[in-house]
C-alpha cells in the first residue's frame, strides 16, 4: 500500500524541453526502468502534431512498449480531439487533456480560447464515453492555474470555475499545475483547499515546477491541503515550450526522497531510482539536469519506509 502516488512526467514534460530527438530506445529504457523501481503512473509521451513536437512522432512505439509493463498506468498529454483519437486507437490508461486557466497561455499553447478549449473537452469525454474498447480515465489538467508568465496573477476564482466546468463535463481526476513555476505554499494552500470542497471526492494531482525554488514547499503545502497525487520529472527536467522562463519540474527522486523521509510509503526504491537515474542523465547528455539527492546523496542512516 502507497500513501502517495508519484507519477513520472519526465518523458513527456522533460523531453518535450529537449529540441534533438532522443532514440526511441532510450525512453523505452527509460520507462522500463523506472516501473522496476516502483513507479506505477507514468506519462510517456503527448499526442501532438509531430511537425510541432518531433520529440514524439515515436509515440505510438513508446506507448506499445509502456503498455507491455504489468500494473503501470500508461498515461499521455492531449491538447484536442484528434490527440484523444490517437490515445483510443493506441490504448493509453489515461489522458491528460492540457486546457489553460490563462486566456493568453491558452492561446499560445493550444491557439485558441479557454472557451473553445473547454468546449473541446466535452467532446472527448463523448468521444470516450461512447468508444466501445478500452476506455481511458479523462483527466481535465489545469495549466497556469497558479500564475501565467503572460498575464501575471491568475485568479483563484477562474480555476474553480474551469475545474468545475471540466467535472461538470465528466473529467475523473484534475490536474492543478503550477505551469511557470509561480506558486507559493500558502497559495497552494489556498487553491487545494478551496478546489477540493468544490470537487469533493475528485482525485486532484498536483504539478509544479520548480523554477522558482519553491516546489517542494508547495509539495508540502497540497499535502495539507488534502493531495496525495504528485507529478514529477526525473532530475527535474522539463518546462513548456510556450511558457517564457518556466524550467524544470520538481525532479522526481528529490520529491520520492522527501515523502518517504515524512513517513509517507511511495512504493518507489530509492536506491534503485538513484541509478537509473545516473542511468537516464548519461544517456541524453549534456542536459540541463536538477536534483539534491542526487548532488548530495542519502543522509547517513537514511532507511527508507517499508
Ligand atoms: N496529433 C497529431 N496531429 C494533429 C493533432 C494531434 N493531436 N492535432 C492536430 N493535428 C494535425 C492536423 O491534422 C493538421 O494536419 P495537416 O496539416 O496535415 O492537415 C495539423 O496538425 C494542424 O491542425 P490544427 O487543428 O489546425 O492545429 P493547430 O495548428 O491549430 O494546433 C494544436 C493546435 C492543439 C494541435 C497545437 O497547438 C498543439 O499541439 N499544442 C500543444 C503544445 C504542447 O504540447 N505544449 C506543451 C504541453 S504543456
Ligand atoms: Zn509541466
Amino acid at each position: 500500500m502507497t500513501d502517495v502516488k508519484v507519477n513520472e512526467v519526465g518523458t513527456r514534460d522533460g523531453l518535450q524541453s529537449i529540441a534533438a530527438f532522443v532514440p526511441t530506445a532510450i525512453k523505452k529504457q527509460w520507462i522500463s526502468d523506472e516501473y522496476t523501481a516502483g513507479v506505477r503512473e507514468i506519462e510517456v509521451c503527448s499526442f501532438v502534431p509531430p511537425k510541432l513536437i518531433p520529440q514524439f512522432s515515436d509515440a505510438a512505439e513508446v506507448v506499445a512498449h509502456a503498455l507491455t509493463l504489468r500494473g503501470l498506468t500508461v498515461a499521455a498529454l492531449i491538447p484536442n480531439l484528434k490527440g484523444a483519437e490517437r490515445a483510443l486507437a493506441l490504448g493509453v490508461h489515461k489522458i491528460n487533456y492540457v486546457i489553460s486557466v490563462s486566456e493568453s497561455h491558452n492561446r499560445a499553447n493550444v491557439r485558441r480560447s479557454v472557451d473553445e478549449s473547454a468546449a473541446d473537452f466535452e467532446r472527448i469525454v463523448d468521444l470516450v464515453r461512447n468508444h466501445s474498447g478500452h476506455k481511458p480515465v479523462v483527466v481535465g489538467g489545469l495549466s497556469t492555474a497558479l500564475g501565467c508568465t503572460i498575464e501575471g496573477k491568475v485568479s483563484q476564482d477562474a480555476v474553480r470555475r474551469l475545474a468545475t466546468r471540466l467535472a461538470q463535463a465528466g473529467a475523473q481526476e484534475i490536474i492543478l499545475a503550477d505551469t511557470v513555476g509561480y506558486a507559493d505554499p500558502a497559495s497552494v494552500k489556498r487553491l487545494f483547499t478551496a478546489v477540493k470542497q468544490d470537487l469533493r471526492d475528485m482525485p486532484l494531482t498536483a504539478h509544479f515546477h520548480d523554477t522558482r525554488g519553491l516546489g517542494l514547499a508547495n509539495v508540502h503545502a497540497a499535502l495539507e491541503a488534502g493531495a496525495r497525487s504528485f507529478d514529477a520529472s526525473l532530475a527535474g527536467l522539463g518546462g513548456c515550450p510556450y511558457a517564457p522562463g518556466a524550467s524544470g519540474n520538481i525532479a522526481t527522486e528529490d520529491l520520492v526522497f522527501m515523502l518517504e523521509a515524512m513517513g509517507l510509503a511511495t512504493g518507489i526504491d530509492m536506491e534503485k531510482l538513484l541509478a537509473m537515474r545516473a542511468q537516464v542523465c548519461a544517456a541524453l547528455g549534456e542536459q540541463p539536469f536538477h536534483g539534491a539527492i542526487a548532488r548530495a546523496g542519502l543522509p547517513k542512516g537514511y532507511a527508507q519506509h517499508a
